[in-house]
């Protein structure tokens, strides 16, 4: 009898970044996750995703945390695991294209402060947005791996995918991410998919997927019996709903077969009783909201990632428009349409989001125009897969002559004038890039840095008066 062929299908564990930012909004705190560190580095997970994405703005803006600090712990504590970062192409960790000076120097400091693996991808998959970070990764030893923001429209061809796929591997990517933000890739069309891009490219490819739709597992085993080489799950605790699949139900659907991972169920077991109660607090104070663990069909209808039908329904509260919540989504794929049918995914998704908001509860499309659709429709973002609406640019931007070249060349250098900008609250080099992607933010941080190191600690007070507190 031939001898099975053993492929070991190997997991990057989102707990400590996406599966969080999925459910509870990215406020997981470094004292949350640093005592599970350690088993977690036993498991033998190919990584750990643990930074980007919006990690860095939740650290600064809400737990006012260094989200470079937090970084240092997890490189000090993860002997053996490889680290991965999410990083969004020219726009990095925040929400418009920035210059070529940053995005190296930022990816030159992920590298520096542990970061294995970056995930690069850009929310119009315009691969001239992902070229300058993917050489910066190459440049400092990193795994630069390109995603392919995943979603549906008729330019979104088999032969679009492999011809992305193509470039990206050509580009001097070592892998490819297929990025499904929103659960939209179901089951067979994952191995039409998986099968299609093994056969184009030589370099590995993963599959991350959201559960928002219900299909996430059973897409997870088509992909991989298509020949899929890693999966991105999440320990239970933190998995389904607008999160990943779980880890331990992967892990146990491929036990004894080919694609075995290997890894030890007690363990996983011990790390999942460690999240539980954080997830038990989290449904408590209502950060963890029951919704989002269920099924959300309407992802699959309106093809809207569950961050953004989260991010809509507390715009449309503020607006006390509650109630014009599915004009609002029925207006999202109309935007979506006009500004070149892009993927929905950060930036894009926010700025589509909103402009839908404006549309319908000014009553009139495009009265009132955000900056950033503006953007979009001048190229400012990089180029759609299809145009833009002609009318709806007049519309917007009148007669200015969008651009067509890579946005970041009309980006003059950034670092020296923001360097001098923040100088005054240096305190290590890599303020300057914390500084660079959430100026007002940061500030609020360092000042909060500042005031902390001057605080009187209350117990060394008391005794120095000679009572101890009670
Ligand atoms: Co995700």
């Amino acid at each position: 009898m031939a001898e099975v062929v053993k492929k070991p299908i190997k997991i990057t564990e989102t707990i400590l970044r996406d599966a969080h930012q999925s459910l509870i909004a990215t406020r997981m705190t470094t004292e949350q996750m640093l005592p599970i560190v350690d088993k977690l580095d036993k498991v033998g997970y190919h990584s750990v995703e643990c930074w980007g994405g919006a990690t860095f703005d939740a650290s600064l803006r809400f737990l006012k945390e260094d989200p470079w600090d937090r970084l240092r712990k997890f490189r000090d504590g993860f002997k053996n695991t490889k680290l991965q970062m999410l990083f969004r192409g020219q726009n990095i960790l925040g929400y418009r294209p920035y210059a070529d000076d940053v995005v190296e120097y930022f990816v030159q400091k992920s590298i520096a402060n542990g970061i294995d693996i970056i995930r690069i991808f850009d929310c119009l998959n315009d691969l001239r947005n992902l070229q300058t970070a993917v050489k910066a990764s190459n440049k400092e030893k990193g795994h630069a791996q390109v995603a392919l923001s995943y979603t549906l429209g008729d330019a979104y061809t088999m032969d679009y995918w492999v011809d992305m796929a193509k470039k990206v591997e050509d580009m001097g990517a070592n892998s490819i991410c297929i990025k499904d933000m929103a659960g939209l890739l179901v089951p067979y069309k994952a191995t039409e998919l998986v099968t299609a891009l093994k056969e184009a490219v030589d370099i590995p490819i993963q599959l991350h997927t959201h559960y928002t739709s219900g299909v996430a597992s059973m897409t997870y085993l088509k992909a991989v019996e298509a020949g899929v080489d890693v999966l991105d799950t999440a320990m239970s605790p933190f998995a389904l709903g607008t999160s990943q699949p779980a880890t331990e139900v992967m892990v146990e659907t491929f036990k004894g077969t080919p694609y075995d991972t290997g890894f030890d169920q007690n363990l996983l077991a011990e790390i999942a009783d460690y999240f539980r109660p954080i997830r038990d607090e989290a449904l408590e104070s209502g950060l963890l909201n029951p919704k989002n663990l269920g099924v959300n069909i309407k992802t699959l209808l309106y093809q809207v990632p569950g961050g953004m039908l989260s991010n809509l329904t507390s715009q449309l509260k503020e607006q006390h428009a509650e109630d014009k919540f599915y004009d609002v989504l029925e207006e999202v794929p109309r935007v979506r349409k006009d500004l070149g049918e892009p993927p929905l995914v950060t930036p894009s998704s926010q700025i589509v989001g909103t402009q839908a908001v404006f549309n319908v509860i000014m009553g009139e499309r495009y009265k009132m125009v955000t900056k950033e659709t503006k953007d979009v429709l001048s190229g400012k973002y990089g180029a759609t897969v299809k145009p833009f609406d002609p009318e709806v640019q007049k519309k917007c931007i009148g007669d200015t002559e969008p651009i067509t070249c890579r946005p970041a060349d009309l980006i003059p250098d950034e670092l020296d004038t923001l360097r001098s900008e923040m100088a005054q609250w240096s305190e290590q080099e890599e303020d300057v890039l914390s500084y660079a992607l959430f100026p007002q933010v940061a500030t609020e941080f360092f000042k909060y840095r500042e005031a902390q190191k001057t605080k009187v600690d209350p117990k060394v007070a008391d005794t120095e008066n000679g009572a101890y507190p009670v």
